[in-house]
């Protein structure tokens, strides 16, 4: 059974760059990193995911790699990383990594023998046409930057294929040498010791004409290499799949629990909010009655945010513009189909509906991830480049560079606006009060951790006449918990059937509670009940 780690944990992700910084070159890196590690397992969170640490140009903050057996010299060297999974690993903590196969740099040596020497054997590690013409039906991701998937090369006199930015040309999964090269990549880092990795991009490995080149068979066919691949040789680590796609079509990731043992749940995701600012849990009912039952040893991937704009694919169009209007009002919080705005920012810095949504987000089956700084609220500055806004350095006190670096100019600079500032909004002073965000924090992990339902139970959400409220039970055979949101900032009849007395996980030490159809709960109400012993 602790093979299956993945399914009881908390993971936490993690941007070097913005962590700490041990060298005063203004970058976060392994050594600053480091000194955190106590700060990160005193969350309660068990598994750190990093954002892509390989050598690149930065074009895509690192999605763009350059040498996939390297470390990014701002980071530190491999002994650097290998130091950090080491001090992670002594503290309980697993590591995970970001494994880019869909694409690399432009500036790879592989793609700059490529385009040199058409006879070169690199050529064939790219996808190549001479009109650019070709899978026509594929879709552009980024949108507000890309005006095609294909991008010419003088030097090759050809195009070549990208999914993302031009200077991401897609590896050629029709060539055999790619998988082997993919191979040899896993294994040398998952010889370091890591615990597994988060895999990029996943739909997009093939492309095949007449098709929208997302989730073809060849794709899954490859992927479950790979997975036994880790099975045969590396038991115990975890694959988890970003791939952003309806519940039906994330399901063959899974493959017969052969493929991925994770996949992240996307569509969800903005129905959270959704369901927040309408004070209607529909959203969220919905898209669970589409989620289909997943493989024995199987699990989702829940997050509120990540490094990337709030993405707003998984919604249909006219949700998308309310959601822009509600959560975006600004068009420069727009990016491509989504909204580059952090948490607390997206939630007006309003504690009940954080916590609300965070408990939300910490009892819904699956496993959470919680991205750096959200725990403590820190905002944004929607003016930094792409999605750089919801990157900047972590808030640890109110001294120089917020205690992230002693240079005079970090990467991007701290933020210090009126309501966000590291001044206002930092670890030290959070430290100071138990109900902020970040004891809140702990408290609903600790509570999870604690109550085995909350982790593996089964979900039945209990049928309300106030569309308001959320109510559903997490259930294991020997102990059940009830997760009761007021998604409303109004008081809100229960309208359920339920009834019976309780004790509130959340809160311990007060009296219980006793539930009855028609009494009233406070706005944005947040609890997690256990029915008392009698
Ligand atoms: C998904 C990553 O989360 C994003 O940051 C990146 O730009 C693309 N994949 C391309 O690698």
């Amino acid at each position: 059974m602790s093979d299956q780690w993945y399914l009881d944990t908390v993971f936490y992700e993690l941007y070097l760059r913005a962590f700490q910084d041990s060298n005063g070159d203004g970058h976060g890196d392994f050594g600053g990193a480091i000194e955190r590690l106590d700060y990160i397992k005193s969350l309660g969170v068990e598994c750190i995911w990093i954002l892509p640490h390989y050598p690149s140009p930065l074009k895509d903050d690192g999605y763009d790699v350059a040498d996939y057996m390297g470390v990014h010299p701002d980071y530190g060297t491999l002994d650097d990383f290998k130091a950090f999974v080491a001090a992670a690993h002594q503290r309980g903590l697993r590591v995970i990594i970001d494994l880019v196969m869909n694409h690399c740099s432009d500036q790879h040596p592989w793609f700059q023998a490529a385009r040199q020497d058409r006879n070169s054997p690199y050529h064939d590690y790219f996808v190549w046409s001479d009109t650019g013409q070709e899978y026509a039906d594929t879709r552009i991701i980024f949108l507000d930057t890309e005006k095609s998937n294909w991008t010419y090369d003088e030097a090759a006199g050809r195009y070549f294929w990208h999914r993302f930015y031009s200077s991401q040309p897609d590896l050629n999964y029709d060539n055999p040498a790619i998988h082997e090269e993919m191979f040899n990549i896993i294994r040398f880092w998952l010889d370091t010791g890591v615990d597994g990795f988060r895999a990029d991009a996943v739909p997009y490995l093939y492309e095949r004409e007449g098709t929208n080149c997302e989730n073809l068979p060849e794709t899954h066919v490859f992927l479950k290499k790979v997975r036994r691949l880790i099975d045969e040789e590396y038991p115990g680590r975890v694959l988890i799949a970003e791939a952003n796609q309806w519940p039906e079509d994330l399901l063959p990731y899974f493959g017969n629990g052969d493929e991925f043992q994770i996949c992240f749940h996307f569509p969800i995701m903005p129905r959270l909010y959704m369901a927040l600012k309408q004070a209607d849990k529909t959203p969220i009912v919905d898209i669970l009655a589409r989620t289909p039952a997943i493989p024995e040893g199987c699990q989702w991937m829940t997050f509120l945010r990540n490094h990337d704009e709030l993405t707003l694919e998984m919604v249909t169009p006219e949700e998308r513009q309310w959601m822009w209007q509600q959560y975006a009002p600004k068009p420069r919080m727009r990016l491509n189909l989504g909204i580059r705005r952090r948490l607390a920012p997206l939630l007006d810095n309003h504690p009940d509906r954080w916590l609300l949504l965070n408990a939300l987000h910490l009892s819904l089956p699956g496993t959470p991830i919680i991205y750096y700084g959200d725990e403590i609220g820190m905002g944004d500055d929607i003016w930094l480049p792409d999605r750089h806004g919801c990157r900047t350095p972590m808030q640890w006190n109110a001294e120089h560079q917020a205690g992230f670096s002693t240079a005079e100019e970090t990467y991007f600079p701290v933020i210090s606006d009126p309501v966000f500032g590291y001044q206002f909004v930092n670890v030290a002073l959070q430290e100071m009060n138990e109900d902020s965000y970040l004891w809140r924090t702990r408290k609903l992990i600790k509570t999870r951790q604690h109550a085995a339902a909350l982790r593996r139970g089964t979900m039945e959400i209990i049928p309300t006449r106030n569309p308001a409220i959320l109510v559903y039970w997490r259930v294991l055979p020997d102990e059940r918990v009830l997760c009761l949101y007021n998604l409303s900032m109004h008081p809100q009849p229960l309208g359920g059937s339920l009834s019976g007395i309780f004790h509130d996980l959340l809160h311990p030490g007060k009296r219980s509670i006793t539930l009855s159809p028609d009494m009233e709960l406070p706005g944005y109400a947040t609890h997690w009940l256990e029915m008392a012993q009698l």
